[in-house]
């Protein structure tokens, strides 16, 4: 791929498609990030990229995404409480996403009218479109949901591209290393990493956890590596005997995420996590590392 001329051609292509006011979801991911950049030089101030925090990111996750983009006409929404109260009482894996992904529809239809937006710029990528072919997933949504607003016109720059081809275009346009080697994240977060009903403790020891995973763990190549919280267990902690959450580690290669294998990580290692994790995070009592590959586990919890 000559990057330069994809990157010229894209540029030309929104200018011609888009007439007005453009929306776009903004995640962080490579994809979002490469359509609002590319986007933001082509119209300008007529991009709004919606930022939803869920409260369900990373450390510091959100706060790296507004600086990175504050640039631009970016509307960051501080959703967290929304979602959480949403998601109270539910365990059920599958209500879980669901109440995710529609809240996070109906968020972005809000910002979609109060804006005026005619155009929806999306960063659809060539994999998404064979799969949502293949019946695997429907890609003209955002958040896995399809909008109940109507767009003049859906603008898929990146359509062509891969996974691979998408990462050249990021660092080309100085995108930075975070943004541009970012590892998968799903869309509904880190409540796809806590078994069972999410709680704003809960939230905040995976987080943690996940910190910790990623720093230890930043120098080796991987697919995804993160922490989750699978249950709860007995542990010893002084001379008290604790009950406290069970965590567990996942890091797994993978070329395209449908099969995984778990990362065979120095014992050291293991053990360095291990303990940062439960010396830093008190409310976890053990933690283990999970060795099953993809199939017939998949590589998120939920
Ligand atoms: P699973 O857990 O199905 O995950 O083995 C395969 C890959 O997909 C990512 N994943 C998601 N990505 N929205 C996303 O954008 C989602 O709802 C979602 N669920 C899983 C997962 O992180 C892994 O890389």
């Amino acid at each position: 791929m000559n990057v330069e001329k994809f990157v010229r051609e894209a540029i030309d292509e929104i200018q011609k498609k888009v007439k007005g006011k453009a929306i776009i979801a903004l995640s962080g991911g490579v994809d979002s990030s490469v359509c609002a950049v590319l986007a933001h030089k082509a119209i300008g101030n007529r991009l709004i990229p919606v930022f939803v925090d869920t409260g369900l990111m990373r450390e510091s996750e959100p706060e790296k995404i507004r600086d990175l983009f504050s640039y631009m006409n970016l509307r960051f929404i501080d959703a967290g409480k929304r979602f959480l109260s949403a998601l109270k009482g539910v365990s059920d894996p599958e209500r879980k996403r669901k109440i995710i992904g529609e809240l996070f529809v109906r968020i972005f239809e809000e910002e979609a009218r109060e804006n005026n937006a005619e155009y929806l710029i999306q960063g659809t990528i060539y994999p998404d479109i064979v799969e949502s072919e293949g019946g695997i997933k429907s890609h003209h949504n955002v958040g896995g949901f399809p909008l109940n607003y109507e767009f003049k016109e859906i603008v898929e720059p990146l359509r062509d591209l891969y996974k691979d081809e998408v990462r050249e275009v990021a660092r080309h346009l100085g995108l930075p290393e975070e943004i541009s080697e970012r590892m998968p994240f799903p869309g509904p977060g880190l409540a796809v990493r806590i078994v069972g009903e999410v709680t704003p403790e809960k939230v905040e020891v995976v987080r943690k956890a996940t910190f910790i995973v990623e720093e230890e763990l930043k120098d080796i190549s991987k697919w995804q590596a993160f922490a989750a919280i699978t249950g709860m267990g007995t542990g010893v902690k002084g001379d008290n005997r604790v009950y406290g959450y069970i965590v567990s580690i996942r890091a797994v290669d993978s070329r395209d995420g449908m099969t995984a294998h778990p990362l065979e990580l120095s014992w050291d290692k293991l053990k360095k996590i291990g303990l940062r994790i439960t010396n830093e995070i008190p409310s976890v009592a053990r933690v283990v590392y999970d060795i099953t590959p993809k199939p017939p586990a998949t590589i998120e919890y939920e």
